[in-house]
């Protein structure tokens, strides 16, 4: 092992008892490259983050003259820092009224802390509600909405969590019946993505705004992956046509800087100001460098019509994919799909074929029997060909290898 590679074990604080632990050189559009200068096709995207590419240019141009103007300078909310005010007002343009107030942090799972706090102090309610198989966030907050009992393993060693969470089926219509005037809030994915990219069945998001409208309760989608084009729509909640109360945003909502936000309208919005004062405060939340690299990329997709393109691409994957035979499903919305094996061990078997062959992929935290095709949205055509090429022949050496398995068997 390299000394690199000897300094990364032993000192930085490790995830996994399994890293990939593939040294990253640079960057660029669909692929990352090794220091040997091996290339990695990248469909996994810093999972639904680099939506615009690696080292896209105009990103790149961004932080570069923000990095150089000024970076930080007080704690969020205090001073009008440009970069942070013109991609508030170009988000709230893009999303549907009343979403207009835009309240920047810096993760995925501090945007859904916030969000549960809007909730419980707009509705002065305090029983929060979740989808089994979800993914919110990594903090005790956003891990108690973790559906349960998926979540059980993750959830087990750090209890106690909230109190007052519950988690229904998704997809269950029965089940909204359990929303009630005890409900602040219910905290959804549009489209689940760590349980394995689960569409909403039709009329499914709609019913459940129906009952939180009934209920008095706060509806919350949680974007954090499916928002910034991933689903072939700027935001999920346009492709299904449901609006929620507070919508959570991060990943490549920061054209890959680190940066989240959670917004709602100017009036539930403002209640954080007072009683108490401050009631959310962060001191980098809403970085003005962030802020000008998730901007730039914004007006990257725009100005391409990036995300016009989304649906074909991925319609693209599943027509080379789908007739496979070691394929059982493919499971999709935009460019956030599961190609689904059936079984564990072949998905690990896979992972190991695509790590040798340059492609990076990865399972889902609540699925894996399915890897993941989430690429950046700007793959091109002749990329998503070779690449599904190259996938369906590490299924063709994975099923050869259980079939000469069987045989020495026989
Ligand atoms: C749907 C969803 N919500 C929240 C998060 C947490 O975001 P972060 O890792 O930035 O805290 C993730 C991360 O994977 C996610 O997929």
């Amino acid at each position: 092992m390299d000394i690199l590679r000897k300094q990364f074990l032993a000192h930085v604080g490790q995830t996994s008892p399994s890293p990939m632990m593939v040294e990253v050189d640079r960057a660029e559009g669909s692929c990352f490259y090794t220091p040997e200068g091996k290339r990695y096709y990248d469909l996994v995207a810093g999972v639904s983050v680099s939506n615009v590419g690696h080292a896209n240019p105009a990103v790149v141009q961004a932080v570069q003259e923000q990095a150089a103007r000024y970076m930080h300078v007080m704690v969020y909310g205090e001073m009008v820092e440009r970069p942070q005010v013109r991609y508030a007002a170009r988000i709230a343009e893009l999303l549907p009224a009343p979403l207009e107030s835009v309240y920047f942090v810096n993760s995925g799972a501090e945007a859904v802390e916030c969000a549960l706090k809007l909730a419980k102090r707009f509705t002065g309610r305090t029983e929060l509600i979740s989808m089994r198989r979800a993914y919110h966030g990594s903090t005790h907050g956003a891990m108690s909405m973790m559906g349960a009992p998926e979540g059980e393993e993750w959830k087990g060693a750090f209890r106690p969590l909230l109190p007052d969470v519950r988690a229904i089926e998704f997809n269950d219509f029965a089940a909204l019946e359990s929303i009630t005037g005890r409900t602040a809030c219910v905290l959804v994915e549009p489209v689940q993505g760590e349980g394995g990219v689960r569409p909403p069945a039709d009329g499914y998001l709609a019913a459940l705004r129906r009952r939180c409208d009934e209920t008095g309760a706060l509806l919350v989608f949680d974007e954090i992956q499916t928002g910034m084009g991933r689903t072939g729509a700027m935001f999920a909640m346009q492709r299904y046509g449901v609006t929620p109360d507070i919508v959570c945003l991060a990943k490549a909502f920061g054209g890959g800087m680190p940066l989240g936000a959670f917004v709602s309208s100017r009036e539930i919005m403002s209640t954080l100001t007072h009683d108490p004062v401050l009631g959310h405060i962060t001191t980098f939340g809403g970085h003005p460098v962030c802020c000008a690299a998730g901007l730039a990329a914004l007006e990257f997709m725009l100005a391409n019509r990036t995300v016009e393109g989304v649906e074909a691409k991925g319609a693209l994957y599943e027509e080379l994919l789908s007739g496979h035979p070691a394929v059982v499903e493919i499971r999709r919305a935009g460019l956030l799909m599961a190609v689904e094996l059936g079984r564990s061990e072949r998905l690990y078997r896979m992972m190991e074929l695509f790590a040798g062959r340059g492609i990076l992929s990865d399972w889902f935290l609540f699925c894996d029997t399915a890897f993941r095709i989430s690429p950046p949205l700007t793959i091109s055509e002749d990329e998503i060909r070779d690449s599904a090429r190259i996938i369906a022949e590490c299924l063709d050496t994975m099923l050869g290898e259980e079939r000469r398995n069987l045989e020495g068997c026989e």
